[in-house]
């Protein structure tokens, strides 16, 4: 073989490998759905849900984890999702592990027309010690058996109206916020494509 082909074949070679089949996360796959709504009740189209989690280890991708060298690597621990008409979005992810002393949780951001509305966090019913009061509006409760899945609506106030529908309630980024930009991620995180 000439070595110019030999050159060509190994800068190609990883590309061919890298194009194979996506890398499929362990854990249990959990589907992630509902609508955002306005504070009338009505539908916000073309708003981003922006989600961030651990893996099934309850390890994130953040240097501030320290256990994130562990991190799986089949799992893409950010996701974005942009609601249709109906105010709909989705996810496919996994059921986040545990990192002490907190309960399984999803760090959820939402954006409208480029300005961050809400910043809020899911839990999971039956999992570790959820919140009570208002934050409890954030506990989700996994339904099915082939096909598990958590829905929530998420009440957001989009201008400046009145409305007599409460706001989700709101928490923090937590420790390990994004480095990464989660809107530039698709919204299947069990897969890496
Ligand atoms: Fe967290």
């Amino acid at each position: 073989m000439k070595p110019l082909y030999l050159l060509i074949l190994i800068l190609v070679f990883p590309l061919m490998l890298s194009a194979q089949e996506p890398v499929t996360a362990e854990g249990e796959v959990i589907f992630l759905t509902g609508r955002i709504l306005d504070v009338d009740g009505s539908p916000v189209a073309g708003a981003v849900i922006e989600i961030w989690q651990t893996d099934y280890q309850g390890v994130y991708d953040h240097p501030g984890d320290r256990k994130t060298e562990i991190r799986d690597r089949g799992f893409q621990f950010f996701g974005s999702s942009t609601t249709d008409s109906q105010g709909r979005y989705s996810f496919r992810t996994i059921l986040p592990g545990e990192y002490a002393p907190r309960p399984p949780h999803i760090h959820v951001k939402i954006k409208f027309e480029d300005r961050v509305l809400l910043v809020t966090q899911f839990y999971f019913q039956g999992y570790g010690n959820t919140p009570g009061g208002r934050a409890a509006d954030l506990v989700l409760e996994l339904t099915g058996d082939e096909q598990r899945t958590a829905s929530i609506d998420v009440v957001i106030r989009t201008g400046l109206k009145d409305g007599d529908r409460a706001l989700t309630p709101s928490q923090s980024e937590g420790p390990y916020y994004p480095l990464q930009d989660p809107g530039s991620y698709d919204n299947d995180l069990a897969n890496v494509e």
